[in-house]
């Protein structure tokens, strides 16, 4: 298929200033579970971004809290992070000064006396470097250490000062089926002002996912076709060539399902759906996402297919089965991948499936949004598509690449010249963002950490919609525990999934993206 790169010409954007009104007040930041990966690799790194675009405070804390006595050398690991994951010269002048605002905590999450000497020494931290009282907990940590944290923060009186804005930044799994997550809602909500509560989706601070709103509601053009009369249906698609990575204990319990698709895949979809909210605020997106969401009828169990990946080659390399991975069951029942077809019923939706799809070690990364369009009532060109690559007309899409290569793309018919008669060929029409705006560092942490010190929870979820999306899933994990899967693994690795995930669209007259003869 053709494609032709847009050329975009941004209007100045080094004309646009770091707004003092996006600066935060000068805070501690407590990081529990500081010794994990997440710290190390994504927290740090766009902590440091944010202090190198100027948009932290000048008084500025960060301790990390863990169970190992790191003392001093946690400073110097966040460092390697920062460098390693950051991009960031190793020699930058301002790091040195960046990683004096590091300090570390050693603490048992249960320890409840431990606490109180923790808030005495972040009270120690900020008068010596003249901050006041706000403070933002991050829970980076296992979730059944959760509860514990927040109880104890709660029992220090730590949770609220009337002077002070005081977050508390919640990491997923939000809970692990409905029950459990309305418990732990229950439990925040008892300590902390749902205002105050800010549990993170990564995706949500993902530029693309943000410029969804954006292409749809700052666009005068695609509000009048983004429809049920104009489109046919949509697919996102949540695809990683990773396997589990080590995390086999957390996976075994987790899944595809729980761990991409009730989460990530319902906010894309949610900003695909929504209608547009009156403002950009808080409330108002979150209204109208749980409104959409409010709008799908129960999922039938038939309406969703599970899958295990087992030995293959991806990306060229030999790569092992989900079942021989570290500290996995040998018959682990657990899907790597799983694939739903889903309705809304609306007045803009209904009648329009959404097939949402997510797995581990597939044919490469992708994660993307595919709005097909209804084909023209009358094909005149039928039976003069081109010959070659292009052998039938294929309907219009537009694509919207989360990652990698984040960008959006058109599809329409061209006519091939030169050829006898009217032969109609697909071509792309292609924005891409690093092409247009220059490549970023960012890794979509900084836009979350900055919102929540600024108590911003737009593009964080509320208690709300977490439930009503575990509500949606909860029947589907439980019928899919209650019975193994007979035959698993069920694709190898390298692949785009099961052939039952085919079948899922197949049964519409339908197929998945990459079967539409796109490049893959
Ligand atoms: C996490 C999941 O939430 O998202 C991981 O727990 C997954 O299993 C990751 O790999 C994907 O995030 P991203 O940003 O790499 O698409």
């Amino acid at each position: 298929m053709a494609t032709v790169q847009m050329r975009v010409h941004p209007e100045d954007l080094s004309q646009l200033p770091a707004s003092n009104e996006r600066i935060p007040n000068p805070a501690v930041m407590v990081i529990f579970g500081a010794s994990g990966d997440l710290t190390k690799r994504k927290l740090l790194p766009a902590l440091f971004h944010l202090e190198q675009s100027g948009l932290l405070p000048k008084q500025f804390a960060i301790v990390g809290v863990a169970r190992r006595p790191l003392g001093d050398a946690f400073a110097q690991d966040m460092k390697e992070g920062i460098v390693d994951f950051g991009g960031v010269d190793a020699n930058d002048a301002k790091l040195s000064e960046f990683l004096k605002n590091i300090g570390y905590f050693p603490l048992s999450f249960d320890d409840a006396a431990g606490y109180a000497s923790l808030k005495a020494e972040l009270d120690r931290i900020a008068k010596e470097r003249g901050i006041g009282n706000d403070r933002l907990f991050y829970l980076a940590t296992a979730p059944e250490y959760f509860t514990h944290i927040i109880e104890n923060l709660g029992a220090q009186g730590m949770n609220e000062n009337c002077d002070a804005r005081i977050g508390v930044v919640i990491e997923k799994p939000f809970g692990h089926h409905l029950d459990s997550a309305r418990e732990l809602n229950q439990q925040v909500n008892s300590v902390f002002h749902e205002n105050q509560v800010f549990r993170i989706d990564h995706y949500l601070g993902k530029e693309t996912v943000q410029n969804m709103l954006v292409f749809r509601f700052a666009n005068g053009i695609f509000e009048p076709v983004w429809n049920r009369n104009f489109i046919d249906h949509v697919q996102i698609t949540a695809a990683e060539s990773i396997g589990i990575e080590g995390r086999g204990p957390f996976y075994e319990k987790a899944g595809a399902l729980r761990d991409v698709v009730q989460n990530h895949v319902m906010e894309l979809l949610s900003f695909i759906g929504m209608e547009p909210p009156s403002s950009f605020d808080a409330e108002a997106v979150r209204r109208e996402k749980v409104k959409l969401w409010q709008a799908i009828p129960p999922l039938p169990v038939l309406d969703a297919v599970r899958g295990q990946y087992g030995p293959g080659i991806v990306e060229g390399q030999k790569v092992i089965g989900y079942r021989d991975e570290e500290r996995v069951n040998p018959e682990s029942g657990t899907e790597t991948f799983a694939a739903v077809r889903l309705g809304i019923e609306n007045w803009r939706w209904a009648g329009v499936p959404f097939y949402l799809r997510a797995g581990k070690r597939l044919k490469k990364r992708a994660t993307e949004i595919t709005i097909q369009f209804k084909q023209p009532p009358l094909l005149i060109f039928n039976r003069m598509a081109a010959t070659g690559p292009c052998t039938e007309i294929q309907p219009n899409t537009i694509s919207i690449r989360i990652q990698p290569d984040d960008g959006i793309a058109l599809r329409f018919g061209a006519k091939v010249p030169n050829t006898p008669g009217m032969s109609v060929c697909p071509v792309n029409m292609d924005f891409d963002y690093a092409q247009a705006f220059g490549q970023s560092r960012a890794n979509g942490y900084e836009r979350l950490l900055l919102d929540a010190m600024l108590g911003d929870q737009t593009l964080f979820s509320h208690r709300d919609g977490v439930e009503i999306n575990w509500a949606l899933y909860t029947p589907i994990l439980q019928a899919w525990a209650a019975k193994n899967p007979e035959v698993f693994p069920n694709y190898f690795a390298g692949t785009w999934g099961p052939d039952c995930s085919d079948r899922l669209l197949e049964r519409d007259g339908r197929q998945w993206k990459n079967k539409l003869g796109k490049p893959e």
